[in-house]
């Protein structure tokens, strides 16, 4: 029988300290706030938790800090079985740490200070060329040096291996970059980024989006919050309407779409159907605090789509 290949995710890993207030304050403002809390997150590892959760076998690559952020981080990836021999420690950083605002709609404000993740050079990263054969998909976002995503995707284009980026936080990429990525990901501020143009309805996302196939990019996914999303690829061109939920924080939303997207990629489903499910992912994300916390089980996205459906 064939050995069930992994999923690897190379990417962030921070702990949210998160305040709910009732807007973000003004300079110089000090706002009452409420509801701290310190929350698991980074992208890469919520997007190692979403498909773990989903009951994907997931790799998770990183760089945490020598300090008890980075101990509970990690504690906290093992206990949803995600593979953890490739998160390194940098004695001279602190943890990748973020300050969250939530709105009073569930919008989130966030600052994040790397730390540890921005040491995840190329040399660490090293090591997984050894498991790149068993793996099926690479996914990485862009809160860890550009270099270290450029070199591991190289690396997984000489075997085949699919790759996919999440182009968050936005920022402009090397042509490198984007010539070896198969599945790019952006929300509309990071597709503003990507095409270097601000962008003002959906029908301008949906024409920007096409300058990215040019690269020999196979899908580009809009994630477009509240307008839904967009699936192009040179044969489909498909739009998802937003799912209707009680929106309670957005917060690592785009991770839950990320993660069940690859999962289902894995699957064999097609890029349509894949698409679907990830929205229904991020969906049921929003209702929840948090990040980690509020990445959904099978039966939590079954429940939803059941009460859709009525
Ligand atoms: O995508 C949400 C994540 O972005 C948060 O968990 C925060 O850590 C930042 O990396």
């Amino acid at each position: 029988m064939q050995k069930e290949k992994s999923i690897l995710v190379i990417g962030s890993i921070n702990m949210d300290f998160v305040i709910k207030a009732e807007r973000v304050p003004r300079t110089g403002e000090t706002l009452m706030g409420s509801g701290f809390s310190t929350i698991p997150g980074g992208k890469g590892a919520n997007q190692a938790v979403a498909m773990a959760r989903l009951g994907g076998k997931v790799i998770f690559a990183g760089c945490l800090g020598n300090d008890s952020l980075g101990q509970k981080l990690r504690r906290g990836l093992e206990k949803e079985k995600v593979i953890t021999d490739y998160l390194t420690v940098d004695k001279n950083e602190h943890s990748g740490v973020t300050m969250i605002i939530i709105n009073k709609d569930g919008d989130n404000s966030i600052v994040l200070d790397a730390g540890a993740n921005m040491t995840f050079s190329p040399e660490k990263a090293d090591p997984l060329k050894e498991i790149l054969a068993e793996v099926s998909i690479v996914l990485s976002q862009l809160e860890i040096p550009i270099q270290t995503v450029d070199f591991i995707f190289s690396e997984a284009k000489k075997l085949g291996i699919t790759t996919v980026l999440d182009a968050g936080p936005a920022r402009a990429l090397p042509a490198s970059l984007l010539q070896r990525t198969d599945i790019i990901s952006p929300n509309q501020t990071e597709l503003e980024a990507l095409v270097g143009k601000q962008i003002n309805s959906l029908d301008e996302a949906k024409k920007e989006a096409e300058k990215l196939l040019k690269w020999g990019i196979k899908a580009v996914i809009l994630k477009l919050g509240e307008k839904g999303s967009y699936l192009l690829t040179k044969r489909d061109k498909l739009y998802f309407p937003a799912l209707k939920v009680k929106v309670v924080d957005t917060t690592a939303a785009g991770d839950a779409f990320m993660g069940a997207l690859c999962l289902s990629l894995t699957q064999g489903k097609s890029f349509s159907e894949a698409v679907e499910f990830a929205n229904l992912c991020g969906a049921c994300a929003v209702t929840r605090l948090g990040a980690q916390p509020s990445l959904p089980t099978p039966e939590e996205i079954n429940r939803l789509k059941g009460k859709l459906e009525k």
